[in-house]
């Protein structure tokens, strides 16, 4: 498997009662499942991931690197997920990101510093 998708749905992300944005996974999993993506890119719904500020949180790992993605926040930008484990399937992993996904995009220090060294 060439390429990761990890959903947080922690102690923050998707937390309704924090006054956060649902993660929509079922409707993930599902499409995940209708679109035939399990064997090309792997789901996982995770717990903390860490940047808990930038809720709701996913990360998109391949051996290119990790993609962070913070405040996802509409079912949209769920479905772009789906979109880019499609383009990955279908293009390999240098497919790129659905544009709807581009401002979303932050760093987080650690992969900055495992890229220096
Ligand atoms: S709960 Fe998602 S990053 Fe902490």
């Amino acid at each position: 498997m060439s390429a990761s998708v990890i959903v947080c749905k922690g102690c923050c992300c998707g937390k309704i009662e924090k006054g956060h944005n649902e993660v929509p996974v079922d409707a993930l999993k599902s499409a995940w499942e209708k679109s035939g993506l399990e064997e090309h890119v792997k789901l996982t719904i995770s717990g903390c991931l860490g940047p808990c500020s930038m809720h709701n949180v996913s990360l998109l790992k391949t051996k290119n690197g990790n993609i962070w993605l913070g405040k996802l926040n509409s079912y949209e930008h769920y479905d772009a997920l789906v979109e880019w484990g499609s383009n990955v399937a279908e293009y390999g992993i240098d497919a790129e990101l659905p544009e709807i996904l581009v401002p979303l995009q932050f760093e987080r220090a650690e992969d900055a510093y495992s890229m220096a060294f």
